[in-house]
């Protein structure tokens, strides 16, 4: 036999595995320091107890062979009804219209992102942004596929526009991105929807950090778009907006407009996940049908605005500190440039050893990501408060040059 050969043209780890295992590898050598991870956008705030009672109400019907329930539906590849019409319902309120059969409902954004490849041909050439959220990069170079790259940087704000002179056939959007925290307005969008219908391109558009906007101009998703549906998968999940890291749910959304080659891409991710996956637990759809109701749209608005207040807390240490960034608004990742010409790694470990603070380093993310570092917002107030003090107190203005 042979192994996947192109694995070996990876990275030897997945960068948030490098990162935590740099992290742990300090706490144990040290462990009188009090280390604070602002590395992985991992949620710290519970679930919202509309959620806990629904979850609750779940599991009871499972102990009663009258309401108990064994796979889910395969008519919707096991989504149920209920959480699919919720979804649909949030969609309508920014003025979508999506048909039950177009709502996949999953495990998370993740599994999505790297499975939707499946229905697409090895030959194809990718687009990526750089910097951009490792998922995208490494699961293409796992299967062999020419990778493009999109420069996002300073001069462009962190959001590359499409390149005429350049084909690609799957392309990869994150808005507000991970990791830069920059996000698209609806008329930036438009032109990369007309570029994806010029080359016949398809968009993989993740949409998983889209509760955090507040700006009205920005796009929540890329439907919000003349002509979307014909050029884009959008891929979404409960893990940010309500704190499901630890639970599992997500939804990719697949138009039943989008054909290539005269075949409906939805008829194949449908045949794909009918083959491939069992769905999600009864219990964890029903505590998702419950996010956006009217009561859930409540209490998750709650959570979004503590880890929005934890932005501001960081956004307003690196203002103190004369530190340009970009996120922290509409977006729980800030961006910030390293101070003093550090590189991205370099900085890792003097944030680490000086402050006992961990964040990711820009370079982790991309080429373009070198001399950057990203800090998430998803921490505790006591937490984040903390870490900014410890910043500033290394940091503090005058001696940085
Ligand atoms: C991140 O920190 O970029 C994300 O939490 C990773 C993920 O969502 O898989």
């Amino acid at each position: 036999m042979k192994i996947n050969h192109h694995f070996l043209d990876l990275k030897e780890n997945y960068l948030f595995s490098e990162v935590g295992k740099r992290a742990t590898a300090f706490s144990e050598a040290h462990p009188d320091k009090r280390v604070i991870r602002l590395s992985i956008g991992d949620v710290t705030r519970p679930l919202p107890p509309v959620v806990i009672s629904a979850m609750h109400g779940a599991v009871e019907e499972m102990g009663r062979a009258e309401s108990f329930k064994g796979y889910g539906p395969d008519r919707y590849c096991y989504g149920y009804p209920s959480l699919i019409d919720s979804i649909r319902s949030s969609y309508a309120r920014k003025g979508v219209s999506l048909k039950r059969e177009e709502v996949f409902i999953s495990d998370g954004a993740k599994s999505d992102l790297a499975n939707i490849l499946d229905i697409f041909s090895g030959e194809n050439t990718v687009l990526v942004p750089d910097p951009v959220y490792p998922v995208y990069v490494d699961t293409n170079i796992m299967a062999g596929r020419k990778i493009l790259y999109a420069d996002a940087n300073e001069q462009n704000g962190f959001l590359p526009m499409p390149d005429s002179a350049v084909d690609a056939d799957i392309i990869y959007l994150c808005s507000p991105n991970n990791p830069t925290g920059a996000a698209y307005t609806r008329e930036q969008l438009a032109v990369w929807v007309n570029y994806a219908l010029e080359k016949n391109a398809v968009i993989l558009y993740d949409a998983a950090y889209e509760h955090f906007i507040t700006d009205p101009e920005l796009a929540r998703s890329i439907y919000e778009v003349k002509d979307a549906e014909r050029c884009a998968i959008e891929l979404c999940s409960y893990s940010k907006t309500a704190g499901f890291t630890g639970v599992r749910c997500g939804y990719t959304v697949v138009p039943q407009a989008l054909v290539r080659e005269g075949i409906s891409l939805n008829k194949l991710w449908a045949r794909r996940q009918s083959t491939k996956f069992n769905g999600v637990s009864y219990v964890t759809q029903m505590g998702a049908a419950s996010v956006f109701t009217e009561e859930g749209e409540r209490q998750i608005e709650e959570n979004l605005n503590y880890y929005r207040e934890n932005a501001k807390i960081i956004s307003d240490c690196l203002d103190g500190l004369g530190i340009p960034y970009t996120g922290g608004k509409n977006s729980p990742y800030i961006w910030m440039k390293c101070p003093m010409g550090m590189k991205s790694w370099e900085f890792f470990d003097f944030l680490l050893e000086n402050a006992n603070v961990v964040g990711t380093p820009g370079s982790g993310f991309g080429k373009n990501g070198e001399g950057y570092f990203r800090l998430t917002a998803f921490g505790t107030h006591e937490n984040t408060r903390e870490a900014c003090a410890r910043i500033q107190k290394l940091l503090k203005k005058g001696s940085l040059s």
